[in-house]
């Protein structure tokens, strides 16, 4: 089939090219003359496993290909995804001026061939059918056309995998047309991987992803407030939260204690829920609490800090991890830089490390030092202190760590380390809930 992707950002361009490898002819288009620079060479902008060699593939096989031409590639598709972002407003709702954008240019370049027009990006309940308004309002010729809800479930890092091996595929339509067209776009995925398929109504899939992303982010305020308890009774956060996750009803993933929940989606999306709340008179006190203890795990980090080393102020402190999690370049609401800007404030000399964030980091924290590997990092230093959980940072020897550290104390912000054999090697160590 003929599909065009509008916005190849983090969701679009991986959205794009694993529909391109299930063997369809996908055009991405994008408005940023810098980024569709790289993409025409089958560059990736952005640092997600495996994208860059499935880029590279299937523009060579000539099924993927990189324009800013958005008429053309309406005029051109049968299914076009609107993939641009949806960045919060001040107030907390989320601005769709792009998603708006993006719907007048379409409906001024859609001819009289049937059309499906299909939501990716994470929208509030309804805003499918302000898109149907706009191409109408809009509209030259006489549109013929479906909208569509599709959410993707995406996570930066694995963006891929997720993709091409997905838990399961929402498709939100109210009409059989636009029904049996998205069927034919995932049919090559669904027989691959016999992934289940919701078919809902429009605005049951807009909640899904709402719904979904609010329910991890819940499961994650849950593990740091255990956290929280276990750290002022004497008990053992991993020990206690292995055990509940046991329980197939709760099951164990998403129940990682840390310096909170960052990324361009779940303070976007918990926020823009709470928004929908408000709209529709319904009380938002459960997720205000998600939002509260997800600042508290950060703050608490910090005081954590301050409390140890006392006075700050001139103090050499070495920062691992800087991207919002791990195997991505993505510092989008990372509780790193919250961090950084606490220790900042009370006057510590900081330098960082990240395998892969420094280059974006480098764009928004500035007044700190970087440097090339955790080794340098480490020395004389008079803490280290984990806000990343990279592979990398599991196997550094903490031995060699310890010799080169000023003073050995680790803040451990992820529990990337086993507390016995840190404090074997005569580290103080602080974890999380441990
Ligand atoms: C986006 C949404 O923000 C998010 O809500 C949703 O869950 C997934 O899609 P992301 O892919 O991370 O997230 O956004 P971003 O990386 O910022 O990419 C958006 C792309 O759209 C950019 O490349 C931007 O240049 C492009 N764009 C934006 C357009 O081409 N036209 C526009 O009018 C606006
Ligand atoms: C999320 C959703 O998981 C995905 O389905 C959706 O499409 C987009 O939003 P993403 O933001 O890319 O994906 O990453 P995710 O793995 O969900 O992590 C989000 C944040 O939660 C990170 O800061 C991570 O460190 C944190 N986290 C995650 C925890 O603190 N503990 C956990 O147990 C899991």
């Amino acid at each position: 089939m003929k599909l065009a992707i509008i916005g190849t950002g983090y969701v679009g361009l991986t959205t794009g090219t694993c529909l391109a490898e299930l063997g369809h002819q996908v055009t991405c288009i994008d408005n940023d003359p810098e980024k569709l620079e790289k993409l025409k060479k089958s560059e990736s902008p952005i640092f997600e496993p495996g994208l860059e060699e499935l880029m590279v593939k299937n523009t060579q096989s000539g099924r993927l290909t990189f324009s800013d031409q958005i008429a053309t590639a309406v005029k051109d598709s049968e299914v076009i995804f609107i993939c641009v972002n949806t960045p919060p407003k001040n107030d907390g709702h989320a601005d769709l001026k792009y998603v708006e954008q993006v719907a007048r240019e379409i409906a001024q370049a859609i001819n009289s061939d049937y059309k499906v027009i299909v939501d990716k990006s994470t929208v509030p309940v309804k805003t499918a059918e302000k898109v149907r308004e706009t191409i109408l309002r809009y509209s030259v010729d006489e549109a013929k056309f479906d909208v569509v809800s599709n959410p993707e479930f995406l996570r930066e890092g694995s963006a891929v995998k997720d993709t091409l091996e997905p838990d399961r595929i929402v498709i939100g339509v109210d009409d059989d047309k636009a029904k049996k067209k998205m069927l034919a776009v995932y049919q090559p995925l669904i027989d691959k991987t016999q992934a289940p398929v919701k078919i809902v109504s429009v605005k049951s899939a807009e909640l899904i992803k709402h719904g979904a992303n609010t329910f991890l982010a819940t499961k994650i305020s849950f593990a740091n407030l255990i956290a929280k308890t276990c750290e002022e009774a004497g008990a053992d956060a991993l020990e206690v939260l292995e055990a509940i996750g046991l329980d197939t009803r709760i099951g164990n993933q998403f129940l990682n204690p840390g310096i909170g929940f960052g990324g361009s989606c779940f303070p976007k999306d918990i926020a823009a829920y709470k928004k929908t709340l408000e709209v529709l008179d319904i009380d938002s006190s459960l997720v205000d609490a998600v939002e509260k203890i997800n600042q508290q795990a950060t703050d608490d980090f910090v005081h954590k800090i301050e409390k140890e080393l006392w006075v700050l102020d001139g103090k050499q402190i070495g920062i691992l991890g800087l991207s919002f999690k791990p195997n991505t370049d993505d510092i989008r609401n990372s509780p790193a830089i919250k961090v950084i800007e606490k220790l900042k404030k009370d006057g510590a000399k900081i330098r960082a490390y990240d395998p892969e964030a420094m280059e974006n980091a480098k764009k928004v924290i500035t007044g700190i030092e970087y440097d090339t590997d955790p080794y340098k990092i480490a020395k004389k230093a008079e803490a280290l202190i984990i806000c990343t959980e990279w592979d990398e940072f599991k196997k550094l020897d903490l031995t060699k760590i310890k010799e080169l550290m000023s003073t050995p104390v680790i803040f451990d912000g992820r529990n990337i380390f086993d507390p016995k054999k840190v404090k074997a090697l005569d580290f103080k160590y602080f974890g999380i809930g441990r």
